[in-house]
């Protein structure tokens, strides 16, 4: 089949290649998915599950990507709950090799099915984005109506999707970022926009949940914004700040089939608009995940046409 690769992680994308590679096999509760459409996260190439096994052993040359969607070929042995033929998507193993490819093996309960009013280039832009922005919110962050949420990166892939969620939840939503998604960022469902070039982030206050995406120096200052009892959810890691008096959690995005589903309800019913940028061919996709201008929304490579 063919597949992008990376060999050499000090080179990042500008090392991937399109190369042949074996079709995978389907261990036990997998499934093989022949995959129509491919997400993939820039930062993927600097996280140590790019490169290793769960035992910490190289496992280059290495295929990213770990959002798909597509169609079940082949079910494992003791594979249950999806068929052969089934359209899916949903997020794959940080640790196995993933879906910018022709192919991927997947464990079965990663995935949801995909409707069929769905397309493909929609399905594989909302696991990782989606499912992030709803376990921060409504797992970790436990957001109830009425709450304030400060949505940082709202124009970006999972702000975007924090934005929606949580003014569907009936929260009021401050966006942030850069002077120029301004009006992306309200267009996503955020009240108010926070430039964080240009205006004071101290002016803002009384937040009841922190949604951090960007960290460092905007992660550290947003803790103090936190109103008495609230959370700051960051999903780059620890976070440097805590809040006076609230609660600090960091994780990592998990697969879960129904929340999946919850998701692409959204997008059916128009509750949900998807963040998708350049759509581009597998034959194109080396080219496309080294962008030279500044890239706004999810990069999608759609490997079927
Ligand atoms: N823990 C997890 O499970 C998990 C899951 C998903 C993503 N992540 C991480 O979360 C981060 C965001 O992911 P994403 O896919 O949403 O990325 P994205 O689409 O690039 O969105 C980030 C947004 O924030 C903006 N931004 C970044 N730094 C900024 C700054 N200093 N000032 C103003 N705006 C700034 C970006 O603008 P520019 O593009 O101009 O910088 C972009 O609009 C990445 O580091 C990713 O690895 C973690």
């Amino acid at each position: 089949m063919k597949a992008v690769v990376a060999t050499d992680e000090a080179a990042g994308t500008a090392g991937m290649k399109l190369v042949e590679r074996p079709e995978p096999q389907a261990a036990i509760n997998d499934v093989v998915v022949e995959i129509h459409a491919s997400g993939f996260v820039p930062t993927e190439m600097a996280w140590p599950s790019t490169w290793t096994d769960r035992l910490d052993r190289d496992r280059t040359p290495v295929i990213p990507g770990h959002e798909l969607a597509g169609v079940v070929t082949t079910l494992g042995y003791g594979t249950s709950g999806l068929l052969v033929g089934q359209r899916v998507f949903g997020l794959t193993d940080w640790y196995r090799d993933g879906t910018l490819a022709q192919y991927a093996a997947v464990e079965a309960r990663n995935l949801a099915p995909l409707p069929d009013d769905v397309d493909f280039t929609v399905g594989a832009s909302l696991p990782i984005s989606g499912l992030t922005a709803w376990q921060g919110l409504f797992q970790h962050g436990r957001l109830q109506a009425g709450q304030n949420v400060l949505a940082h990166g709202a124009a970006g892939a999972v702000g975007s999707m924090v934005a929606q969620l949580a003014r569907e939840a009936g929260a009021y939503v401050i966006g942030t970022g850069r002077a120029a998604d301004r009006q992306t960022a309200l267009d996503f469902g955020a009240q108010e926009f926070v430039d964080l070039e240009h205006d004071a982030l101290e002016d803002v206050g009384g937040i009841d949940l922190v949604f951090d995406v960007i960290g460092g120096d905007i992660g550290k200052r947003s803790a103090a914004l936190i109103r008495a009892g609230g959370t700051l959810v960051s999903i780059v890691g620890p976070p440097e700040a805590r809040p006076a008096d609230g609660l600090a959690i960091d994780f990592v995005v998990e697969s879960d089939r129904a929340q999946l589903s919850e998701i692409v309800q959204r997008v059916r019913d128009g509750r949900l608009r998807t963040n998708i940028g350049n759509v581009a061919t597998l034959d194109d996709a080396v080219a496309a995940l080294n962008p030279t201008d500044r890239v706004t929304g999810k990069t999608i490579i759609r490997i079927r046409p």
